[in-house]
Formats: structure tokens, sequence, C-alpha cells
């Protein structure tokens, strides 16, 4: 039994869900949620602190403040509990309210960013923010998730490796990309193995990460309104978009069989099954599908039936849902 003192010891990196009796297709999940932040962030948030500090950046009075949309928020919220320093967080209208009340409930300032910068839309407004604020008070260091090489470093550490050595015959691995950390430490690792991993990246439509346009998007997690820094496209083999409307069908086909997942997995999730419906072959591969996030913080938006009716328009009868092929999408396109 593990016994712990600070709150981001527990993680654990070696839990799998096996998704054919759900989806009839081989696809696992690595659950990344399974820790205190509740979301694959706490490894990123982690890494980026425990480097400020040796770096000498973060001292005692420092104050975090980073742009999140609310789970690298909430992961750095708990380490600044704990390591003694402030925490602010720059975040927009779409995180939801659950996100910001716990970063609060470990005593975190957050500050809600309603109006798009033009093209760079609402994380750009928020960067804007972040930057004036590290202007106006050198207490504030930002450990910028967007182009911290720690962020990627964290998956490249410990993600990738426990995903090889439950499945040493890997064929695809499915990575949703938001600042592009955890699609770029398992694409990187993977790339120096010996045996090749197809690497497919899962964005939402709307994110103009892998070039497509920009568009509102909902649903907080993945997806970008500016092209992450991180981001190197050539260590991806494919890209698969995913409309939110999508996201949502996953999400409430998993949560029909028991599995309460977040609109990131949900959208991960649509992703993969996408991209194996295309596949004559794909009974035979053996993949996995990075799940970063579990339900619960969705509760009033993906899985609330008017936020769902309000924003996407009266869904087919829910209660399909479970019964619904999850891989037939355009008979979706009218939710
Ligand atoms: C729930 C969730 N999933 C996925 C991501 C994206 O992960 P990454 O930033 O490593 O690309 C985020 C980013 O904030 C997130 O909050």
């Amino acid at each position: 039994m593990p016994v712990v003192s600070a709150p981001y010891e527990i993680n654990a990196d070696d839990v799998f869900v096996d998704l054919q009796d759900v989806f009839g297709v081989p696809l696992h999940l690595k659950c990344e949620g399974f820790n205190l932040a509740g979301s694959v962030k706490l490894k990123a948030a982690l890494e980026m602190v425990r480097a400020a500090e040796r770096d000498g950046l973060l001292t005692p009075g420092s104050v975090i403040v980073e742009s999140s949309s609310g789970n690298l928020g909430i992961a750095l919220s708990m380490i600044a509990a704990h390591r003694g320093y402030g925490f602010l967080c720059v975040t927009d209208s779409r995180c939801n309210r659950a996100a910001r009340r716990l970063m609060e409930s470990f005593g975190a300032e957050v500050r809600v960013v309603t109006q798009p910068a033009g093209e760079r839309g609402l994380l750009g407004a928020r960067l804007d923010m972040v930057h004036a604020l590290c202007e106006e008070d050198p207490r504030y260091v930002w450990l910028n998730q967007y182009a911290n090489p720690n962020n990627w470093q964290a998956h490249y550490r410990s993600t990738a490796p426990a995903v090889a050595a439950e499945f040493p015959e890997l064929d695809v691995l499915f990575v949703g990309a938001g600042t592009g950390g955890t699609l770029m430490g398992c694409a990187r690792w993977f790339r120096e193995q010996d045996r090749h991993v197809t690497i497919v990246a899962v964005d939402s439509v709307g994110s103009v990460t892998f070039g497509g346009p920009a568009l509102p998007r909902l649903i907080p997690g993945l997806g970008a309104g500016v092209r992450p820094p991180l981001l190197d496209s050539s260590l991806v083999d494919d890209v698969v978009m995913v409309p939110e409307q999508d996201t949502l069908q996953s999400c409430h086909a998993l949560a029909r069989r028991g599995f309460l997942f977040g609109g990131s997995t949900g959208t991960v999730v649509s992703g993969a099954l996408r991209w194996l419906a295309g596949r004559e072959d794909a009974a035979a591969l053996t993949t996995v599908a990075i799940a970063p996030d579990q339900g619960e913080r969705y509760l009033d938006t993906v899985y609330d039936p008017s936020w769902v009716e309000h924003h996407f328009g009266s869904p087919m009868s829910w209660d399909d849902a479970a019964d619904r092929d999850p891989r037939s999408y355009e008979l979706a396109r009218d939710m």
C-alpha cells in the first residue's frame, strides 16, 4: 500500500480499460485521470514546477501564474498549495464551474477572460493577460505550458514507457492534442524505439493546431486557437479531427456502459474509432488511446441534457446511445 506525504505522489500509471466489449474494436484506454488532480495535467504541472525550483525561478514568495482551460490550473493549484506558493490561473469562459471552484478551494485566484483577442481567440486573450500580469509584478512566475519542454518531457519519461511496458506489441497510439505535451512526449519516446508505432493525433474541429480554420469550441481541454509551439508535426503519422457532437456521443456511449470519462477522453475515443473504422486490418491491431480525464467535472456540460440541447440542438434520444453503433458518426450529424 503506498503511503504518501504529498497529494501529487498518488498517480496510477498502470490502469487500462479494454473497450472491445463497448465498441467492438481493439482499443485500450490508458487512464490518466486517476490522481488527486483528476487529469493528465498533473504530470506536466509537477515536472514544470520541479524544473522551475531547480532553476531557481520559483522561490519562497513566488506566485505561479498560468493560462489554463482548467485541468492544468487544478493540478498547479494543488501543487502550489502543498509547496507554499501562490497561484493565479488565467482561464476563459469555457472553464467549467467545478474547475473554478476546485482551484479556489486550493487557495488559487482565478481570472476569467471572456473576450477573444481577434483571430487568436480566447487563448490569445488569456496569454495577453498573463504577459500583462508578469510585467506588473516580479513575484509572478509564468511556467508557460505551451513552450516549456518539461511539459512533453513528463510524458517522455512516464506515459510512453508505461504504455510500452503493458503493450510491448503496440501498433497504434492515439493521443489528443492541447498544448501537444502528451503527444510530443509519447511521439518522441516511441520514435526512438526499434519497433515502429503509428502515432495518431486527435484534435477537435475548430482547433488550428493542424492547420484547420479556427471555429468556436465549447468543450475545454483539447484543441487550440493558437498553434502550440511545442508541436512538431513531423513526429505524427496521422491526424483525426473530431466534431464536438461526436465527443458528446462517445462520452455518452461510454457512460451507458458505466465509464464516466471527460470531454477530452470522449474526443480521443471518437477519433480512435473513426480512424479504426477506415482500416480493414483493425481487428488485428494492438491499439491504445490516452484518456486524459474523468467525467465528473463535466456533469454541468457534457452530461447535462439541457446544456447539450442548448448548444447542439436536440440530440437523437440519448437512451439509444448505448445501442447505436458508435462508429456511425454520420448519423449523429443532426445533433
Ligand atoms: C483534460 C485535458 N485533456 C487533454 C489536454 C491536452 O493535453 P496536452 O496539453 O498534453 O496536449 C488538456 C490540456 O489542458 C486537458 O486539460
